[in-house]
């Protein structure tokens, strides 16, 4: 078996409620000025965390103007606001978007070069800010993961920075502070975190270990995103998808995605595509694409939505990728590219876009061409 490496948290809490522990954690470290990143729609929530921090008598300054899936430009002003403030921690406290800034700012404080020279994988010499995670959506799993996406916007690509620099010192999982999410964030993410698990899964650098995570984390979305989408408030579907997420997440650093996340950054970069959206289209087609040569995984796959009785691995696995087909249509989420205005005349340069993401096509079980690309394209239309 080959030599696998994990890296993750130092500290990792994960229950309702267990942001106060992550206030009374900072203080009892001696944290006295704590650099939140965070977004407008959760204001709540970080109100509440540095009022926490301050009664201890730490200082907290909030800058929350992620409000978007974040480009460079977005990055950097974050960063130029942490390295006026001098934190000694820095906190992300948001969705994906929020954690993935925070992870890149707490590594680059007081780091003269661009981002840019880190994109890819393993270049990040180090990191010197203890970093605190607190995701408040359940998908991304960024909290457990090396990886940081932003939006190259001179290129309109999403480029990803790996490192285990970017890993955070500590992550608390809350699910209740998921339960404000509205039910078409919940679906996105959800359906993203599911392909996180699916993509790991099905991949040419699948691990036996990490296998068992994909599995987990595939059973607890499939039982519980429709219930946390109908009913926001539900507790036991809240934190079964957030454990999906963490799953996912965990997925990512030592296994991490392939074809539905190659495919999908182009439309993110260029159509402004949501990234559990743009993956949750692209999930059916690139599954059938990838069909002949991940029979066993998406047959394992299928057990864990809770499929049985058909007897052969292949009938398994393209009952699987009928249910997820139809798993992506009952969440409520858009099917097909041309609901944002994609066509036909589109497709050859999405295509030659997503060529450009081969950190990832590298991972995918059948090996991509620009044509075929081109054709899960189309058929997505
Ligand atoms: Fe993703």
């Amino acid at each position: 078996m080959k030599t696998i490496v994990i890296n993750q948290p130092r500290r990792f809490v994960f229950g309702n409620g267990c942001l106060e522990n992550s206030v009374q954690d900072l203080a009892e470290s001696g944290y006295r000025r704590v650099f939140v990143v965070s977004s407008p729609p959760i204001r709540e929530v970080y109100e509440r965390f540095c009022s926490g921090v301050e009664q201890s008598g730490g200082k907290c300054k909030v800058f929350d103007a992620i409000d978007r899936e974040p480009d460079i430009a977005m990055f950097e002003a974050t960063l130029a606001a942490a390295e006026s403030f001098q934190p000694d921690a820095v906190v992300g406290l948001g969705g994906g978007s929020v954690l993935d800034v925070s992870k890149l700012v707490a590594a680059m404080i007081g780091n003269p070069e661009s981002v840019k020279s880190f994109f890819g994988i393993g270049f990040l010499p180090g990191r010197e800010i203890p970093l605190i995670c607190l995701p408040t959506t359940a998908g991304t799993g960024s909290e457990v993961s090396p990886n940081a996406i932003l939006l190259d916007e001179a290129e309109a690509l999403k480029k990803g920075v790996v490192s285990p620099h970017l890993m955070p010192d500590r992550a608390y999982i809350d699910p209740e502070l998921t339960w404000s999410v509205p039910p078409a964030v919940t679906a996105a993410t959800g359906v993203d975190a599911m392909t996180h698990c699916i993509e790991a899964l099905a991949n040419q650098h699948a691990h036996s270990l990490i296998d068992n995570y994909a599995l987990i984390g595939i059973e607890h979305i499939a039982r519980s995103l429709e219930a946390a989408i109908a009913d926001g408030k539900d507790e036991k579907a809240r934190s079964d998808v957030a454990l999906g997420s963490v799953y996912g997440g965990i997925c990512l650093g030592p296994v991490n995605t392939g074809g539905v996340h190659a495919l999908s950054y182009p439309l993110g970069g260029e159509f402004h595509i949501a990234h559990g959206v743009s993956n949750a289209i692209l999930l059916p087609h690139v599954l059938r694409f990838n069909l002949p040569n991940a029979v066993e995984s998406y047959a394992r796959m299928a057990r864990a939505f809770g499929i049985s009785g058909k007897g052969s691995d292949v009938a398994y696995a393209e009952a699987g990728i009928e249910w997820v087909e139809a798993f992506v249509r009952r969440c409520g989420i858009p099917q097909h590219l041309a609901e944002f205005n994609i066509e036909e005349g589109h497709v050859a340069h999405l295509a030659r876009e997503a060529m450009k993401v081969t950190r990832l096509l590298v991972n995918n079980p059948r090996e991509i061409t620009m044509a075929d690309a081109e054709s899960i394209y189309r058929a997505a239309l």
